[in-house]
């Protein structure tokens, strides 16, 4: 052994006396074994990890020069939008970084919501992972926290609109809507209160839970191990070490490939951040190029995509119920239409994991619910018509249908058995 490779040794059982450095390694990394069938959806849990990360480090530099203040500079343009055209115009490389966070948050929405369909397609929230769904879920909840406090902050007039309009469903609860939605923002109207706190749960009180959140989805993955494109588990076959025979150490193999992954995913990004940051009003929308006037309502309110089929589901509904306004209702089914995905491995009730050996009723469902996910996400963009809230209304059902008809559906489906082994190589 050289002497520079026995200081590194020392300088490690050292730290390994102190710290459990070494242990981790191995139980999270070389001798996490993953199953060797991972195919192109595996890419994304890495790479939400790595937009968190560009999300925080952007965001701590935007942090450096972004004023959260509602009231007027001297040339009568609110400071908080004054101090986001500052960092467009003045702060060097300042537009490269905002353009970074504002298309990652975009970016991040691409990432989970594809993650997130790859557990359905592979049956990865069914036993044991129901609690590492259960903490994406939570993630999920507070990834659209974040977006929705984070619009706010350029303080334009979506900012202001869009938050007047989600804080105000609030206010249709039974008795404490109207004193609520105050409360929520701190003023009778979206006002600099509102701007404050949405700041505070945007830059630290939000990313500390996801934070948090995330190395728990970790931790539970690595406690139960990952599923795989077979919807097998791999631990049920160990050679006489105990390793899984389908299973290979995760560094280096996925860590190596992994790194395609990051690679491809920042040309796409890159494209669209030097190039078409706007993204055509979908990553940032043209109304928001105005300063937030609480005087003039902007002639179309809608929420950036990855809210809209939500929203649409909101809007979809139009009747009364038990004396209580459509608009509570709406709220409900809103609410409920994301809480339901959490519910997901209790509705299931298929004999194997995977879509490769489901039947045809699963699929069919899974494919109307996705076409239905696409149309309300496209309707939710426009304004509402008589036809538009009709066809909303269907694809609400479907939506709905997917999940609350699951157990029955997915429990008759005509499956195939599932194989011993992992099948690809
Ligand atoms: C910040 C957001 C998130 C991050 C950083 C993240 C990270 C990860 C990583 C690194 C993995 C292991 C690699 C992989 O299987 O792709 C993973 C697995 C998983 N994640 Fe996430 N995740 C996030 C959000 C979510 C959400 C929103 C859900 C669902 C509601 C979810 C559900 C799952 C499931 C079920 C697995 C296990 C997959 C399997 O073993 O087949 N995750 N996640």
């Amino acid at each position: 052994m050289s002497k520079v490779n026995a200081i590194l040794q020392g300088t490690l059982n050292w730290v390994d006396e102190r710290f459990p450095l070494t242990s981790n390694w191995k139980a999270h990394l070389s001798e996490y074994y993953a199953p060797k069938n991972f195919n192109f959806w595996y890419f994304f849990g890495s790479l939400a990890m790595l937009v968190l990360v560009i999300q925080i480090v952007t965001g701590i530099f935007l942090t450096m020069h972004f004023k959260p203040d509602a009231s007027l500079n001297a040339s009568g343009v609110p400071v908080a939008f004054a101090s986001v055209e500052y960092i467009m115009r003045d702060v060097p490389w300042g537009w490269l970084i905002r353009y970074m966070h504002s298309t990652g948050a975009s970016a991040f929405f691409v990432v989970v919501y594809l993650h997130m369909f790859r557990g359905m397609l592979y049956g990865s929230y069914r036993k044991p992972r129901e609690l590492i769904w259960i903490f994406g879920m939570v993630i999920f909840l507070c990834l659209m926290a974040e977006a929705f406090f984070g619009y706010l902050l350029p303080w334009g007039q979506m900012s202001f609109w869009g938050a007047q309009v989600i804080v105000n469903l609030f206010s249709a609860i039974p008795l404490i809507g109207p004193d609520l939605s105050i409360w929520l923002r701190g003023d009778y109207v979206v006002g600099d209160a509102t701007l404050n706190r949405f700041f505070a749960f945007h830059v630290i009180a939000v990313p500390l839970v996801l934070l948090g959140l995330v190395a728990a989805h970790i931790l539970a993955l690595h406690e139960v191990g990952s599923n795989n494109p077979d919807g097998v588990e791999i631990k049920k076959k160990k050679d006489a070490n105990g390793i899984p025979l389908d299973g290979i150490p995760f560094h280096p193999y996925y860590s190596v490939k992994d790194i395609v992954g990051v690679v491809v995913f920042l040309m796409v990004f890159s494209v669209i951040v030097f190039f078409m940051p706007e993204f055509g009003g979908y990553f940032l929308e043209y109304n928001n190029f105005f300063p937030a006037d609480p005087l003039v309502t902007p002639p179309h309110i809608a929420p950036v995509w990855y809210f809209t089929p939500y929203y649409s589901i909101l809007r979809a509904v139009t009747y009364p119920l038990f004396g209580i306004d459509a608009k509570f209702w709406g709220v409900v089914a809103m609410g409920a239409s994301t809480l339901i995905i959490a519910l997901l491995p209790w509705l299931d009730r298929s004999p194997v994991k995977s879509i490769r050996y489901r039947g045809p009723l699963y699929k069919g469902f899974l494919a109307a619910f996705i076409v239905s996910f696409f149309i309300l996400g496209y309707l939710g963009m426009l304004g509402p018509t008589p036809m538009r809230t009709l066809v909303a209304q269907i694809c609400s059902v479907i939506y709905f249908a997917f999940f609350l008809l699951m157990p029955i559906y997915s429990s008759l489906d005509k499956c195939q058995p599932e194989p011993d082994r992992v099948t690809s190589k």
